[in-house]
């Protein structure tokens, strides 16, 4: 296996922030209601990993996080409330622009927050070394795989030194292996900069993985079915997936998966 990822970070770490949700509600305008009076409350600096059905509200979960979408119902409070913390969206799709090499990619935010070119290059430079891209500064997405063009578009969520990062089944698309190391990276990551995680997933053994804490959902409209506090070492390397701790917290959620379903 690879060695997990250890990059250099000459920036300090924000710090992540408290996520609360409470009675959270949302019906579009076509009658369907994704979420109703949904209570939630991430931990600063947690890393939470989010499962359930197809369908059931993950996405409009997060783009409520986010600010994306607003909530019919509720309150939705990222940070103290004081000023408006960073906040990055990595996606399913990478959504790179193929005329950009990836430096200018994950420069993207910094170029729209104005910062000036010398700064927002050497910022989106040790954004890339820190997901092990920094020799693919100047290709373009064309030029690179799926798991490096999820890289990229990984780098271009970190160049913003997020406070609270959210991810929407980023590695879905990828073969397994590349999968479990962009899982060792992403965790790496999250240890390194200290900023809370929110990560949408599909794949139960990834959520056990990756996460301390699982929350499953219910079928639409989404309840929570089951939330667990992982009981596995913060030290998290391939031989875990084969300990028996760890299957033990894999069946748990599927168990919960199976519940949601038929609720
Ligand atoms: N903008 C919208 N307008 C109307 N309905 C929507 C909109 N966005 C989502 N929905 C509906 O809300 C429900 C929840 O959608 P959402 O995308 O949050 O599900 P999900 O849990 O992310 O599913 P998946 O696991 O397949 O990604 C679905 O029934 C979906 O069709
Ligand atoms: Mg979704």
């Amino acid at each position: 296996m690879p060695e997990p990822h250890s990059p250099a970070i000459s920036q300090p770490a924000n710090g992540g922030v408290r996520v609360v949700l409470r009675g959270v509600r949302r019906r579009f305008a076509t009658g369907v209601e994704a979420i109703a009076g949904l209570d939630l409350d991430l931990a600063a600096g947690s890393f939470v990993a989010l499962l359930g059905p197809s369908g059931c509200g993950k996405s409009t979960l997060l783009r409520l996080v986010a600010g994306l979408d607003r909530a019919d119902a509720g309150e939705v409070s990222v940070g103290d409330g004081t000023t408006r913390p960073s906040i990055a969206y990595v996606f399913q799709d990478p959504h790179l622009m193929p005329w950009r090499r990836n430096l200018d990619n994950v420069a993207l935010p910094l170029e729209l927050a104005g910062v000036p070119v010398a700064e927002r290059h050497e910022k989106a430079r040790e954004a890339l070394r820190m997901v092990d891209l920094a020799d693919a500064a100047d290709r373009y997405p064309g030029e690179l795989s799926g798991g490096m063009r999820m890289r990229a578009s990984l780098a271009r969520a970190l160049v913003i030194r997020p406070r609270l990062l959210l991810l929407d089944e980023p590695f879905a698309a990828l073969d397994e292996l590349t999968r479990h190391r962009l899982d060792d990276q992403l965790r790496a990551l999250w240890i390194e900069l200290g900023m809370t995680v929110l990560f949408v997933t599909h794949a139960i053994g990834e959520a056990a993985y990756l996460a301390e804490r699982a929350v499953v959902f219910s079928r639409r409209p989404a309840r929570i079915v089951a939330d667990r506090t992982l009981d596995l070492p913060r030290e998290r390397s391939f031989s875990l997936r084969a300990d028996p701790a760890f299957a033990r917290e894999e069946r748990a959620l599927y168990e919960a998966l199976v519940r949601g379903e038929a609720a």
